[in-house]
């Protein structure tokens, strides 16, 4: 192949991956092809900041040939294979999860030494980032903290949740859509997740802004990111006190309201627990679900406006919305990986580990194993078992936000399309079409954007209602077929919102005309 072959690690697009140790890439820079010699030892994982903003050449690297790897410089375990991957997930009684959101290193005063490092793991607990996270439990801890938990997520909870989650995105869209343009992170995606949690908990609407200030103020912690990573226990510390005082309250004078439930509910052996063990769990909700729900929320919308194909079958038929979802969390998980911890001698493929190895479950990756998805570098709406996603972990950890974040998800994406006639990225933010520059974060754990600009054509709004009436009705046969030969006026998609205010103060004609 008359190709140039370049040494160092690949960037561009993945046109062919040989089981030779090279790729074939389209590189942009160049504008052509190039064959690049992959040598996964020469690539520091959790450092490269090229492989953080796009890690696919690497994950199919490893997924070709070597789905489990114990990388040279940590000594950490990666593993991207789905069928490896679900075999650790299995097993938390040899998989500790208490490093789950640190690094590759471990920072404790003392030797793991032994066969069993059960007792040893837990005595140190506090040396490990987020030891008071349910996500960082084991059994039989994690059993307790989690039905508590689980009492709190009720399905009737979820379904009352649901509400509040259409009407919110109704009114953050009424904010926004109107200006024609918006940072969507920041603008609607943080806040709405935010609130999201604070319904589901049974947060009063009057404490909304409070929440909304102590925590949508700030990105999150950088997690996963060696030279960023930073502490925040501040606003979580905050929270802590919050819930504490409203449960002591509801515990003196039950209200019959969600945050009494959340009072008075007992562990599987019907101890009441102590105030602080419910507070965390609900405060940390916030952490859990805020970030990754935002990040899906961005990715989503990144795909949508860049891809009108996409965009266009999406609003034609707005029941594909859900499938779509899970088709961005295969192949764009917001949580690219996840750490653990050898409690005692394992081996998954055909690696032994000692007790005390750091292991990095690749969610990201599992969703790109061709074993368990065909053609997996095609993003497909139709794809029968994207579902199959690792995106939201398995096994006794499985997120148990997925059904809040999927809806939230669901319903912000089908009310956006419902409400415009077009979404596109600002190419004043992130350059033209094919040569985007996204502001993304750079971090091996995360898959998401710091802030992405999007133009917006709003509908008009006497079109998107009734369309959305109909959308809600389709599934009876009859209305279907109507929505199906009825076409829009062509002056409805054309025109811009009278309304439309740009960044800058732009006017609203310039904007338009973009
Ligand atoms: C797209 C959004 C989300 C993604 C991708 C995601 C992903 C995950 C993953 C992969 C895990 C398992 C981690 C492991 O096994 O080490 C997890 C656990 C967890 N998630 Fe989510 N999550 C999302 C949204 C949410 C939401 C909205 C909430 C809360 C309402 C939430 C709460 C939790 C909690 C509490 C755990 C720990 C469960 C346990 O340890 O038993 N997540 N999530």
């Amino acid at each position: 192949m008359d190709l140039p072959r370049l040494t160092h690690r690949p960037f561009g697009i993945i046109l062919n991956l040989s089981y030779n140790r090279t790729i074939v890439l389209y590189n942009r820079t160049l504008a052509r092809e190039v064959l690049v010699e992959l040598d996964p030892a020469e690539i520091d994982y959790f450092t490269d900041a090229e492989v953080a903003a796009d890690p696919v050449p690497y994950f199919d690297y490893m997924l070709a040939h070597h789905p489990v790897w114990r990388e040279p410089k940590y000594g950490v375990v990666i593993v991207t294979g789905y069928h490896e991957a679900l075999e650790v997930y299995r097993h938390p009684e040899v998989y500790s999860s208490i490093n789950r959101t640190g690094g590759p290193v471990l920072d404790l005063p003392v030797e793991l030494a032994g066969d069993d490092l059960t007792d040893i793991l837990e005595q140190y607990r506090a040396y490990f980032p987020s030891n008071d996270q349910l996500v960082t439990f084991d059994p039989p801890m994690h059993t307790d903290h989690r039905a508590l938990l689980m009492g709190l997520i009720t399905p009737k909870r979820l379904k009352e949740n649901e509400e509040f989650l259409k009407r919110t995105a109704d009114r953050f869209l009424d904010e926004l859509l109107p200006k024609g343009q918006c940072e969507f992170i920041w603008e609607y995606a943080k806040r709405y997740a935010i609130l999201a949690v604070a319904d589901l908990l049974g947060v009063p609407e009057e404490d909304h802004p409070m929440l909304l200030a102590l925590l949508a103020a700030e990105r999150g912690p950088m997690l996963g990111n060696l030279q960023l990573q930073v502490s925040h226990r501040g606003s979580l510390e905050r929270l802590y006190d919050y819930f504490i005082d409203k449960i002591e309250r509801r515990r003196k004078n039950p209200a019959g309201d969600i945050l009494t439930g959340m009072s008075l509910a007992t562990f599987p052996d019907g101890t009441l627990p102590d105030p602080v063990h419910v507070a965390r769990i609900a405060a940390n909700l916030f952490a859990a679900g805020n970030e990754t729900t935002v990040q899906l929320l961005g990715i989503s919308l990144a795909r949508i406006a860049d891809d009108q194909a996409v965009q266009d079958q999406l609003r034609q038929d707005t029941a594909l919305v859900p499938r779509f979802i899970e088709e961005t969390l295969r192949i764009e998980a917001p949580i690219r990986g996840s750490f653990r911890l050898t409690k005692v001698r394992a081996s998954i493929g055909e690696l032994d580990l000692a007790p005390g190895t750091v292991v990095l479950l690749l969610h990201g990756a599992a969703g790109r194993d061709a074993r368990v998805f065909a053609d997996p570098g095609e993003f497909d709406v139709q794809r029968a078992n994207a579902r199959h996603h690792l995106a939201f972990g398995r096994g006794i950890h499985t997120c148990p936000g997925a059904p809040l974040a999927r809806a939230e998800a669901v319903y912000s994406i089908r009310r956006l399309l419902e409400r415009t006639e077009r979404i596109e990225i600002s190419a004043e933010h992130h350059g033209p079409a094919g040569q985007r520059r996204w502001d993304l974060m750079p971090s091996y754990k995360f898959r998401g954007h710091n802030h992405l600009y999007l133009t917006c054509t709003e509908r008009a709004a006497g079109l998107w209602r009734a369309r959305a009436g109909r959308a809600v009705t389709r599934f009876l046969p009859r209305q279907r077929s109507r929505r199906r030969s009825r076409t829009w006026p062509a002056t409805a998609c054309s025109t811009p919102s009278p309304k439309a205010a740009a960044w800058s103060g732009r006017s609203a004609t310039s904007a338009a005309g973009r």
